[in-house]
Formats: structure tokens, C-alpha cells, sequence
């Protein structure tokens, strides 16, 4: 194996660390399109949950003709850890743990020590600068954002965000590698919140604030946006299917990063987080479930 990938198809066996729900979903569409992924996490209990989303996925797209093997086939080739050591043979790493920039930088920390020199490290940080998580590694040129969207099986689109370092040969082997996991890509520079969360965020934030003006009821607001625009959910529904907190870290991300008053949270989207009230995770966020 020469220091450096070349080709996708020297990608034999990625390792993703967090078994949450964008760490399942990124490992099942991987061994879904014939990657061997190990999963990395702290607990056996999140581990064990992760496998049972999977096998409920798998069986839905199965049952509807969209997978060309059969469940067993496809689960058979994603294995389990505790151990951030068992990813010593891992060609491409991809972080999914939750948005605390310290906890990430140490993930790489390690990851950096223990991974092949020609292994590649993705974040898939919803908008922490890729180019300061790279520089908590050696390797700042096989340090690239990859951006899944939820619920990965379904979403189509990874954003790939070049640090400042990245390597034009990580960006391809990136993009090739997404491709071969059935996405479409886009590249993003890296700038808080990146594309879609840059756009999508202030959106949602708006319409906290149109729901803490008393301008209309959340339904309302969600009614409007979801029939007048065509989306497939209204923004306080999609804010409550993210998880409030994380769309509060994003603006803050945003209001920290340009420095502009108009990206500044919603008071409302504060005092739910505060409420414990963290959308569909937490069974009550705008809505009660
Ligand atoms: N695995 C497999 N299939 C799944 C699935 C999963 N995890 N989740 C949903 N599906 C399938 C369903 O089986 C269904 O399939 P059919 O149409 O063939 O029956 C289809 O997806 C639609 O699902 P539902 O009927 O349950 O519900 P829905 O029509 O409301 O769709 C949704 C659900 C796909 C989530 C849709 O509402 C949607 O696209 N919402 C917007 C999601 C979105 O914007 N995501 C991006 C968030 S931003 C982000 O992720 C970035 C960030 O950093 C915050």
C-alpha cells in the first residue's frame, strides 16, 4: 500500500465513530453498497440500538425492491467496537459523534495515532471549521468535512467541505466515495454552516420568531411553508426532526462565525432548549410525540 490512496477501490474497510443516528445511517449505506465498516462507540447499548435501526431500515428498502442483496448479506459485513484501536486497518475514517468540538478534536487525536498513514479522516460535523478539527491531526491533507444529511438512507446529497489544507486527491477520493455509496455530491468552502445549513438554519430560526411573534400557530407556519414552498416538512416539524439543540449550536456557529446580528437564535429556540424540550429525541420540542 503506497502512504497515499489513490483509487476508491483501495477503500476496503471504513470505521465510523459514533453510532447515533448519522453514525448508523452513514455505516448502513456504506455496507449497503459493499463496504466492510466498523462502528465505533462508547456504550454496547448504543451499539446494539444502532444494529436495530439498520435492520429496520434494510428491511423497509428491501421489502420495497431497493436493495440488490438480502438484509443478512449487508449487516454481515458491519462489525462493532468499543475501541477506537480496532481501527488500525480502517483506509477511511468518518466521525459522527455529537458537536462538541473538543470530544471531536480528541477522536482525531487518536484516530491520527492509530490509522494507517494513508487512511482518510471525514468529519461529518454539521458546521464546526473543518480546518481547525484538521489541525488537531498530522494528516491535514486527508482531512475533509463530510456533510450525510438525515436520515441519511433517504437523503440524497453529501456536502463535502475542503479544509484549507485538503488535498485535491482527498476531495476526489471523498466524492468517488460518496458516489459509490449511492449520494450526489456538492463541495462547500470552509465557512460557518457551510451551504445548506448557511441557508437552511436562518430559515428555521425565522420561524421561531415568527412563532414567538404571535404571528401565526406553529401549525400554521408549518402548513404555510410546507404547502406554499413544497417542502416535505414545515420548518418547525424539520427543526423538531434535527433536534432543537442542534439547530441552536448551528446559529450560534453562524452568529459566532460572520458576526452578522442577523444570524442571533431566537429566544423562543433558547428557552426550549433550556426546557429540556429538544424536539422528537427528547418526545417533546414544538410539538409533543
Ligand atoms: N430508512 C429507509 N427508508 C426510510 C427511512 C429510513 N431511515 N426514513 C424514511 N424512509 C422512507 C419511508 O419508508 C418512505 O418510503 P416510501 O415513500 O417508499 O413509502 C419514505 O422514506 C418517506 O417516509 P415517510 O412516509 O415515513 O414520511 P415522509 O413522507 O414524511 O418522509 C422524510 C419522511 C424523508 C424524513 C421527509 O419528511 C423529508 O424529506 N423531510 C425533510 C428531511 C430533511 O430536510 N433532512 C435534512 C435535514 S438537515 C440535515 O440533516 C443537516 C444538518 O446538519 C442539520
Amino acid at each position: 500500500m503506497t502512504m497515499e490512496l489513490t483509487q476508491t477501490t483501495q477503500i476496503k474497510r471504513v470505521g465510523v465513530i459514533g453510532a447515533g443516528q448519522m453514525g448508523n445511517g452513514i455505516s448502513q449505506v456504506l455496507a449497503q453498497s459493499g463496504f466492510n465498516v466498523i462502528i465505533m462507540d462508547v456504550s454496547d447499548a448504543s451499539l446494539k440500538k444502532a444494529l436495530g435501526t439498520i435492520e429496520k431500515s434494510l428491511a423497509k428498502l428491501f421489502e420495497k425492491g431497493k436493495l440488490p442483496e438480502h438484509p443478512p448479506v449487508i449487516m454481515s459485513r458491519i462489525k462493532c467496537t468499543t475501541q477506537l484501536k480496532d481501527f488500525a486497518d480502517c483506509d477511511f475514517a468518518i466521525e459522527a459523534v455529537s458537536e462538541q468540538e473538543e470530544l471531536k478534536k480528541s477522536i482525531f487525536k487518536q484516530l491520527d495515532e492509530i490509522l494507517p498513514a494513508h487512511a482518510i479522516i471525514a468529519s461529518n460535523t454539521s458546521s464546526l471549521p473543518i480546518t481547525r478539527l484538521a489541525s488537531s491531526t498530522k494528516r491535514a491533507g486527508q482531512f475533509i468535512g463530510m456533510h450525510f444529511m438525515n436520515p441519511v438512507p433517504v437523503m440524497q446529497l453529501v456536502e463535502i467541505i475542503r479544509g484549507h489544507a485538503t488535498s485535491e486527491n482527498t476531495c476526489q477520493l471523498t466524492k468517488s466515495l460518496a458516489e459509490q455509496a449511492g449520494k450526489t455530491t456538492v463541495f462547500s468552502q470552509d465557512f460557518p454552516g457551510f451551504i445548506v445549513n448557511r441557508i437552511l438554519m436562518p430559515m428555521i430560526n425565522e420561524a421561531f420568531f415568527t412563532l414567538m411573534e404571535g404571528i401565526a400557530s406553529a401549525e400554521d407556519i408549518d402548513a404555510g411553508m410546507k404547502l406554499g414552498t413544497n417542502q416535505p416538512m414545515g420548518p418547525l416539524a424539520l427543526a423538531d426532526f434535527i433536534g432543537l439543540d442542534t439547530c441552536l449550536a448551528i446559529m450560534k456557529v453562524l452568529h459566532d462565525g460572520l458576526g452578522d446580528s442577523k444570524y442571533r437564535p431566537c429566544p423562543l429556540l433558547k428557552k426550549y432548549v433550556d426546557a429540556g424540550h429538544l424536539g422528537r429525541k427528547s418526545g417533546r420540542g414544538v410539538y409533543s410525540y
